[in-house]
């Protein structure tokens, strides 16, 4: 099964905090990094090792390391708190960076920027990125790693719509994705119900943004785009 919901007590612990709309910039951030932490080490459960004779202080033994070349793929900007707690787990990971925003009129994805050099180095590539709601902007960065040669591609995400995983595993079914939770739906203007709201505003503390407001009046054409998500679902 290429979805994975995480059922970690810790995750759903962490989560509720998170979720928690009194919940400040700084311990929003801090709960980012832990949940990624644990969603790392279940998402990297599969990876490949290889034998290596070692010497303890008692004696030799052939112990396992990892095989894999892992590259971490941050999605700009809210993907960018998930780095550090991945660099903790796979320290000599290479970090490429995406930038993509979401037109919050066509809830499509526009991107600002690409650090991917001219060939694949990695030989798994972990795309980092806290939501998942239409799939518009990890379908497009996986899009990209492909074209760039990228052989076994995840996605690790906080928390994701059912409308945005099933758009992501049709368009992308060879890829695996983690989340700490599966939500309700998409509300009119493609947020996650009952999410958390947006991600990167409420790690950077940046609020007053014009359009990025979850409450704001849907536009015909974002609500449009999430009627036809909830319609491929339903069919
Ligand atoms: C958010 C989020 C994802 C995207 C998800 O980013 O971090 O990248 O929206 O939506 P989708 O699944 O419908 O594409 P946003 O566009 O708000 O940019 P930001 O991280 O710069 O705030
Ligand atoms: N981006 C977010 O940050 N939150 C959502 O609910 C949807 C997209």
């Amino acid at each position: 099964m290429p979805l994975h919901v995480s059922q970690h007590p810790l995750v759903a612990h962490k989560l509720a905090i998170l979720r928690d709309k009194t919940t400040e910039p700084k311990k929003f951030r801090e709960l980012v990094r832990e949940l990624t932490w644990l969603l790392g080490y279940e998402a990297m459960a599969d990876l490949a090792t290889r034998p290596e004779p070692i010497e303890t202080p008692l004696e030799p033994m052939t112990a396992a390391r990892l095989e894999p070349r892992v590259g971490l793929i941050p999605i700009l900007r809210a993907g960018l708190g998930m780095v550090d707690a991945m660099l903790e787990l796979l320290p000599t990971a290479e970090v490429w960076h995406i930038g993509l925003y979401r037109d919050e009129r066509t809830l499509k994805p526009v991107e600002y920027y690409n650090k991917l050099p001219d060939a694949a180095t990695a030989q798994v590539c972990l795309v980092l990125d806290p939501m998942l709601a239409t799939g518009g902007s990890a379908a497009a960065t996986i899009d990209i790693l492909k074209q760039w040669g990228a052989a076994r591609i995840k996605q690790v995400s906080l928390i994701a719509a059912p409308e945005g995983a099933r758009t992501l595993e049709a368009a992308h079914p060879d890829v695996d994705i983690h989340v700490a939770a599966m939500d309700s739906h998409l509300n009119e203007r493609g947020y996650i119900v009952p999410g958390l709201g947006d991600a990167g505003d409420r790690q950077f503390g940046t609020f007053a943004g014009p359009a990025s407001e979850p409450g704001r009046e849907p536009g015909d054409e974002a609500a449009a785009v999430v009627r036809r998500l909830q319609r491929n679902l339903e069919g």
